[in-house]
């Protein structure tokens, strides 16, 4: 079953025994293991240090039209060509708009739903939570049979609008990328970052510390041009450049370009430059 409901077992209990040495090892060994997933964007996968961990939810923090759907696409479709099944769960584009907008970079997103190799599902934050929670449900059943890999989720800045009560949304978050990460899937949530341009990025609400790794995408005026930047903030169990790296959006999506030099205040939206 996709979601099944979220049980306490297993936190129960806090071990205090000291790890032995053969222990230390074989954690050693899983966890250069565990496998990577290419974002389809090789700058990206470089600077998360090889790709995303296999099982992690990746918060993707972006402005408004910074290429936050076209990255999550381009994951999508990446993992499609690889035998990777992909499940794209949109509560703002309509399945028409976001094939059309495909389109345009090549992508056939109607042939690799056809082949089972990608849903898209368009449903409102109130069901898909509904689902999360209903293993019985159509959408479990569903996305069953295509046993997805890979989600994006577009964008979780909608479930917001499902409670005003802080504890609650963070349950909320917390069930969704517990639920996204109990069938192993590889998500990426997108979600709205405020700002456009100005002062640093602020951790907003809890998704940011729940997700096990942060990618920040955004514009930044650079000699009087607006360029777009992106930034690996956060990575848990790896590690990841430091580094800000612009990026463009062309005919084959998201492509991350050199880090930028000579400059610094980047991420503040009005860098200047150093000697
Ligand atoms: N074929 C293309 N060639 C070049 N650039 C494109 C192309 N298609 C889209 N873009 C660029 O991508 C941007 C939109 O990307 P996308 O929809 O991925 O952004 P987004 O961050 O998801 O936006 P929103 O916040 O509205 O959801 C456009 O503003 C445009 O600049
Ligand atoms: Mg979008």
């Amino acid at each position: 079953m996709l979601f099944r409901s979220t049980t306490s077992r297993g936190n129960d209990c806090i071990k205090t025994k000291r790890a032995t040495s053969s222990e230390v090892n074989s954690l050693k060994t899983s966890s250069k293991k565990r496998e990577r997933l290419t974002t389809g964007i090789s700058g990206l996968d470089s600077m998360l240090g090889g790709g995303l961990l296999q099982g992690s939810a990746a918060l993707v923090s972006g402005a408004p039209g910074v290429g936050k759907t076209t990255l999550g696409l381009q994951y999508l479709v990446t993992g499609a060509s690889l035998g990777q099944p992909g499940l794209l769960v949109t509560f703002e584009e309509f399945p028409a708009t976001l094939i059309r907008d495909a389109d345009a970079m090549g992508w056939d997103l109607r042939a690799l739903e056809a082949e089972g190799k990608l849903r898209l599902l368009f449903t409102s934050p109130e069901v898909f939570l509904k689902s999360l929670e209903s293993p019985d449900s159509p959408l479990s059943e569903t996305m069953h049979t295509i046993a997805p890999q890979r989600a994006v989720l577009d964008s979780v800045a909608h479930f917001q609008r499902l409670t005003s009560d802080r504890v609650e949304l963070r349950h909320v978050y917390n069930s969704i990328v517990n639920g996204l990460k109990r069938e192993g899937m590889t998500s990426l949530l997108l979600d709205e970052a405020a700002r456009l341009l100005g002062p640093q990025y602020r951790y907003a609400g809890a998704l940011p510390f729940l997700a096990d790794a942060l990618i920040l995408m955004r514009y930044v005026e650079v000699d009087s041009a607006m360029r777009r930047a992106i930034a690996v903030l956060k990575m848990r169990g790896s590690t990841h450049a430091r580094e800000i790296r612009s990026f463009s959006i062309g005919k084959n999506g998201v492509e991350v370009g050199e880090p930028f030099s000579g400059q610094e205040g980047i991420l503040s939206g009005s860098p200047h430059r150093v000697a």
